[in-house]
């Protein structure tokens, strides 16, 4: 289905062909005086200019081109040549009706689309899921929906850290404890346990302590890089605790991600790239792109063009170990030849901006993506407390992700008992829906770049520019639809009156705004819509009798219209990764 700024352009750009100009200046905007009209067009002034006429005498021709178009209501050239343009009702009702009939509103799906990579979360297993992670979750799932919703094959892949140091110094802490386990003994030759020596609690208690003693504690830290060593040597007693370590963490993050309704396809990490490394170094090798650099092999990525420097990127430092980096080139490899994907994007920290920004241009050296495959970092900003600083604990310390869901939760919680919002056991998932909805909004309504507060009373509103506003009005339409009855099939229809006019333009925007949150990796422009929409929504329900209304042909369409409404609400908070409760 066309956009209708192309259809209206379309139009307009006629009526210019109509007077004799050329259609190209037939641009359509939407209007920056709505007090004035709804859409306009500044063409005349540039064609004035090449055709050496006053621009108010174009406009009046080209009005008196497009006056009789059905599309429009009115259409008035004023001075010095705008062309200010109002939309038929009956038109509108119609193209709303092609979006309401259409599969998914009509938003055409992206020509060009093939299989993309969705790198987000990047939990550090062993460590305990923080809120610095936090945003990569709920902006990757978002990215990831949008990137679906245009037709592409998306496949969300976590990328866990789980190959690193925090390994060793776990198995260290271990091993000094308790140094009679079996992973310890080097005559034990197996079956190791099922199960693991250690809880979720355990590791959250291991993990820092063994982290703060490797800082004082020279001797143990070096155990703790022997043991990451030999762990990626393939140490059994190690590798078996490793997976223990593994099976404990994934669990615990599969249960906080689940709880945020982020999912993802491949659940691969760090560890799984490593068997792309030796072919990979053979391969750069071959190409003549290491470089001996103080002893480290790298790949100098610098451009002339390049108004900063841009160090090299370091692929193995001179006692063999690999680095961060590598491990993204060979995860690369991995992506590439298992899924070839079109497009591979990183939610990650904007702080690792300059590492992509080594990896990509490393990668493309190395023959490693073709030509056209698209490598994007989308970097996220921080997550402030209300004191400006990195969000933190009343202690001080890094808040827990599970704590600040349970926190979020319990506060919406006592909102929905104390208004009675629902009761008995739809008090849960009410609650889990509102909170889920106050943190995403919160968080998704800020470009990715931005640092942003997080304040949960202001996030947990029920009123302004919050999600659960926005559950609060889809909530509410549904409601007036259970009570009209059958409304799926009802056309979108004149007779619509004046106060229908803003949530009917509002509507005919939706795939404008998706376009661009695809093409820009911006869910905050989605945000910024429904919070429109739903406003024109609530301002149409307060000036609008709709249940009482006595014409059923009237009533009619403004069902159809709500209908559509709630419809388009729903799937954009879809694509924002959270839904709406049936009650609140
Ligand atoms: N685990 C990393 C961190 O905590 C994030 C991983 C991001 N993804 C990637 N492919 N490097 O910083």
């Amino acid at each position: 289905m066309d956009k209708i700024l192309d259809l209206i352009s379309q139009r307009v750009a006629d009526g210019f062909a109509g007077a004799g100009y050329d259609a190209g200046f037939g641009k359509v905007t939407v209007s920056n005086r709505p007090d004035l009209c709804e859409y306009q067009c500044n063409g005349a002034m540039p064609a004035a200019k090449t055709y050496h006429k006053a621009p108010i005498q174009i406009a009046e021709e080209v009005a008196a081109a497009v006056a009789g178009d059905e599309a429009f209501s009115e259409v008035q050239a004023v001075k010095p040549g705008f062309l200010n343009l109002r939309l038929n009702p009956e038109w509108l009702a119609a193209y709303l009706e092609q979006m309401r009939t259409a599969e998914r509103f009509g938003v055409a799906k992206d020509p060009a689309a093939g299989t993309v990579v969705v790198d987000y979360g990047g939990a550090n297993v062993a460590k305990p899921l923080h809120i610095g992670h936090l945003r990569s979750a709920i902006i990757g799932e978002s990215i990831k929906r949008i990137q679906h919703f245009f037709g592409n094959e998306t496949i969300g892949d976590t990328h866990l850290g789980d190959w690193g140091l925090q390994m060793g110094l776990v198995i260290a802490a271990l091993q000094d404890q308790q140094p009679e386990l079996c992973y310890f003994d080097p005559a034990f030759t197996g079956p190791y346990p099922e199960e693991a020596p250690f809880t979720i609690s355990d590791l959250e208690r291991i993990y820092p302590a063994a982290s703060a003693r490797s800082k004082t504690d020279e001797d143990f830290a070096r155990k703790a890089h022997d043991a990451t060593y030999e762990l990626q040597q393939g140490r059994p007693g190690y590798l078996a605790i490793w997976k223990h370590i593994m099976a404990v963490s994934k669990a615990d993050l599969r249960k906080n991600y689940d709880r945020l309704g982020v999912h993802f396809e491949v659940w691969l990490g760090e560890s799984d790239a490593q068997s792309y490394i030796p072919p990979m170094l053979d391969d750069m090798k071959a190409r003549g792109i290491l470089v001996q650099s103080e002893g480290a092999q790298v790949i100098e990525v610098q451009e002339p063009t390049d108004t900063k420097e841009v160090p090299p990127c370091i692929i193995m430092k001179s006692d063999g170990a690999t680095l961060y980096a590598t491990t993204d080139l060979a995860t690369i490899r991995q992506r590439m030849q298992t899924w070839d994907p079109r497009r591979i994007l990183y939610v990650v920290d904007k702080r690792q901006s300059l590492h992509f920004e080594q990896v990509f241009r490393a990668a493309r050296k190395a023959g490693l993506v073709k030509p056209a495959t698209e490598l994007r970092h989308i970097g996220y900003g921080t997550m402030n407390g209300k004191d400006g600083k990195p969000f933190k604990t009343r202690a001080g310390g890094v808040m827990r992700l599970e704590t600040l869901i349970n926190e979020i939760t319990d506060f919406v919680r006592a909102k929905v008992e104390e208004n009675k919002l629902v009761t008995g056991d739809e008090i849960e998932d009410t609650t889990a829906k509102i909170a889920l909805a106050a943190l995403k909004y919160g968080d998704l309504m800020n470009a990715p770049t931005k640092d942003y507060i997080f304040d949960i009373d202001r996030f947990a509103a029920f009123e302004g520019n919050t999600g659960p506003y926005i559950l609060y009005t889809i909530v509410r339409i549904k409601s007036i639809l259970a009570r009209y009855g059958a409304w799926e099939d009802i056309p979108v229809q004149s007779p619509l009156t004046g106060e229908a006019k803003d949530l009917m333009l509002a509507l005919t925007r939706l795939a404008e705004v998706l376009e661009a949150a695809y093409r820009d990796d911006a869910p905050n422009l989605i945000c910024a819509y429904v919070y429109e929409l739903a406003g024109c929504a609530n301002k149409f329900y307060h000036e609008t009798r709709i249940l009482t209304e006595e014409d059923p042909e009237k009533q009619k369409g403004y069902i159809a219209l709500i209908g559509l409404t709630k419809r388009v609400l729903e799937a954009c908070i879809d694509l924002l990764g959270f839904s709406a409760p049936e009650k609140m």
